[in-house]
């Protein structure tokens, strides 16, 4: 699929951009900055090159990035999210919006969630974007750092909700492209405030067990 990552030179965007390279997406970095993104999509290209892998990526400014894509990963701060949506409001049109995005305040040594008033984050966002576009709320609760690790199986959860089948099933079939994540249901987009909120949990316990990188799997 063509997969658009907002924010796509950062953090997060890194483990899904050599893991969804791995699995034969193209991929579009988005950035504020031309010239970063394409400096980053240089970076992931001369990586998984020296892999094996021959990867179809390229870098752009956000509003190019989403325009060229099926699918777009906002993976961007939370502060700056919905109004970088809103920003290039345009370029949405019937793509499948998926939002990591998590809201968190520190307080002393530990990580507390902060909702914004619409609930959650995803419902923010969902509030940024035209009508129409499907927006699924998933990736939250797993670690950059063990996501960037391209060859790395992960043996996590990844708890997706959304209010629209179709887009969940293919956020579905993306995330079980990255070995050995499984993709759960957990039902509507109001749902995401709890999914969110086990972030902080997550780096709470990350920080307190060092050097434990614990994610979520049920069992
Ligand atoms: N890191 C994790 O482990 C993790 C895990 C799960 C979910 N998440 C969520 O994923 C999202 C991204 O997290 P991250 O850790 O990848 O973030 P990050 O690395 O701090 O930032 C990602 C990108 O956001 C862009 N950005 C920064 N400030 C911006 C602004 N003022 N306006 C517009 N864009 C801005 C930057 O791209 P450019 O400078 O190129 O524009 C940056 O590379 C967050 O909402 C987070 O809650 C993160």
């Amino acid at each position: 699929m063509k997969i658009a990552l907002l924010g796509g030179t950062g953090d997060i965007a890194e483990g899904l951009v050599l893991r969804w390279s791995k699995a034969g997406h193209e991929i579009f970095i988005g950035s504020r900055s031309d010239e970063k993104a394409k400096k980053i999509a240089s970076e992931y290209i001369e990586t998984l090159s020296k892999l094996g892998i021959t990867p179809n990526i390229h870098g752009m400014p956000n509003a190019d990035a989403a325009r060229s894509a099926e699918v777009v990963v906002i993976s961007i701060p939370p502060e700056y999210a919905a109004s970088t949506v809103r920003q290039i409001r345009d370029s949405f049109t019937n793509q499948i919006v998926i939002t990591p995005v998590v809201s968190m305040v520190k307080k002393g040594n530990y990580f507390m969630y902060t909702p914004p008033p619409q609930g959650s984050c995803a419902l923010e966002i969902k509030e940024a974007l035209p009508e129409g576009v499907k927006l699924v709320s998933a990736y939250h609760n797993l670690p950059a750092k063990e996501l960037s690790k391209i060859d790395k199986e992960l043996d996590y959860d990844v708890v997706i909700c959304g209010d629209d089948e179709e887009a969940k099933a293919v956020v579905k079939k993306l995330t079980e492209d990255m070995p050995k994540l499984r993709a759960l249901d957990a039902g509507p987009l109001e749902v995401s405030m709890m999914v969110e909120a086990i972030t902080p949990l997550i780096i709470n316990l990350n920080l307190r067990y060092k050097p434990r990188h614990f994610s979520v799997k049920f069992v």
